[in-house]
């Protein structure tokens, strides 16, 4: 029942560095279990669902050593696929990450459909998809996926019907080594899609066209350890340089590529914001008037999805009123409900939310309703006037790596307090 409480009114100054992506360590993590050696991971941010992924990979038979900040060495050589427990699978969505993983090294997967932040309906039928294409027999209802074959893996070309990250990535893990060569079409094309190209090719692996809509995948018979460092998270970057921008403050964010975050740097100028950008550091200037702006959420390089919480505080302060989409889930505003209890005007209808800004906020009782909502929370609560008791944090450190610690070096007033269970 851990909360964090913050009192609003400080402008955030300082540096802060960001940590390796989230997204981008879940899927090479579940890609050691290819590699029947040692890998070690650099940059890994310290996360609970990056967490939760070690102690999966632990209770299959794999051996994951800490050795020394944000670096493991993960040694799958002894995992025993089909053997993931259900209730650890189904805390987090990058678990499914198993199912390309196991059928790719053993010719079949047995695991538990995933969890994860529930923005409407998640389904997987275009990562069955991509099994099948490769020779598997699927069998999957909304509590279980198996994958079965005769041969394993075999090579083949896959035209996803649209845009899929986590297919991508999929289908991706199960191609590496199977016989023959895989093209995927209609690939995602996100950065932590290339650094998953980059680290499985460091192990061996043939992969190629990673960061285009063609990715090519020639099999190989096995793979070898290496020593590979994570990118750093454009999304806990973008997080900090709107949290910079709404408090009117200047903050300098090392350990970014700045490439990775034009969608969102861009956005924040059309927003009033000054954005620097160097080799890899961003420094972020807030200005008193911030402008109205209309977002629109597309997989990358457009605005990800994973930052409309964060920009839509934002445009709260705007004067005038802003359009915010939704391009990738269903339902990706019930955090609309929190900020209200703050003070914000804004009417959602279908996928667009209508931000009436320019209205103060206020402190409140407000919950994280999931990971992005609930640090988009926190965002609000710097913003505020007064004190905001953020409830459901678990939820945030699922993807931010001490975000309190963080926010306190840049001067916010912000605590995490633990709260006994009133229950029993
Ligand atoms: C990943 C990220 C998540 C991010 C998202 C989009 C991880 C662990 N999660 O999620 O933070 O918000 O990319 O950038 O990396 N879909 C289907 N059928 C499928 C697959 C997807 O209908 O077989 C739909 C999804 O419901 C969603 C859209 O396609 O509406 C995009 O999903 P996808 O890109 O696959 O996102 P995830 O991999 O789940």
């Amino acid at each position: 029942m851990d909360k964090i409480i913050v009192k609003g009114g400080a402008c955030l100054h300082g540096s802060v560095e960001i940590s390796g992506m989230k997204n981008a360590a879940l899927p090479i993590i579940y890609a050691c279990v290819l590699v029947e050696d040692k890998c070690i991971i650099e940059n890994v941010p310290d996360v609970r669902d990056v967490a939760l992924s070690f102690n999966i990979l632990r209770s299959m038979g794999a051996t994951v050593t800490p050795i020394g900040k944000n670096t493991v060495e993960i040694d799958c050589t002894e995992l025993k696929g089909g053997t993931s427990k259900r209730e650890m699978v189904q805390k987090i969505r990058a678990s499914y990450y198993l199912l390309g993983s196991e059928f790719g090294r053993f010719g079949e997967a047995n695991v538990a459909y995933p969890g994860g932040c529930d923005f409407g309906g998640r389904p997987i039928d275009q990562h069955i998809k991509g099994f099948e294409a490769l020779g598997g027999t699927v069998n999957a209802d909304c509590d279980h996926v198996q994958i079965s074959s005769e041969f394993g893996p075999r090579g083949t070309n896959i035209f996803f019907d649209f845009v899929t990250v986590g297919a991508t990535i999929n289908v991706m893990l199960a191609a590496v080594l199977a016989e023959g060569t895989t093209i995927i079409e209609n690939a995602a094309r996100e950065p932590h899609i290339v650094d998953l190209a980059n680290f499985l090719n460091t192990c061996g692996a043939r992969v190629s066209g990673a960061g285009t809509d063609v990715i090519k995948i020639k099999g190989v018979n096995s793979l070898h350890g290496c020593t590979y460092a994570i990118i750093p998270d454009m999304i806990e970057a973008g997080t900090y340089m709107v949290a910079a921008a709404a408090t009117g403050g200047c903050v300098k964010l090392t350990n970014v590529i700045p490439k990775h975050l034009e969608s969102v740097s861009s956005k924040l100028e059309e927003a009033g914001a000054v954005v620097d950008e160097y080799d890899d550091t961003v420094i972020v200037t807030g200005k008193e008037k911030i402008r109205k702006a209309n977002v629109k959420t597309h997989p990358y390089p457009g605005f990800p999805t994973d930052m409309q919480p964060q920009m839509a505080v934002l445009l709260c302060l705007a004067n005038g009123v802003s359009y915010v989409s939704e391009g990738v889930y269903e339902k990706r505003f019930r955090y609309v409900e929190e900020l209200t209890k703050m003070g914000a005007v804004i009417k959602v209808a279908g996928r667009t939310a209508v931000i009436e800004g320019g209205k103060p906020l206020h402190g409140a009782s407000v919950r994280a309703v999931d990971l992005r909502a609930g640090v988009a929370m926190v965002i609000a609560a710097l913003c505020a006037e007064g004190t905001t008791e953020i409830s459901d944090i678990h939820l945030i450190e699922r993807g931010y790596d001490d975000v309190v610690g963080k926010l306190k070096t840049l001067g916010a007033d912000i605590e995490k307090v633990t709260v006994p269970d009133m229950i029993g």
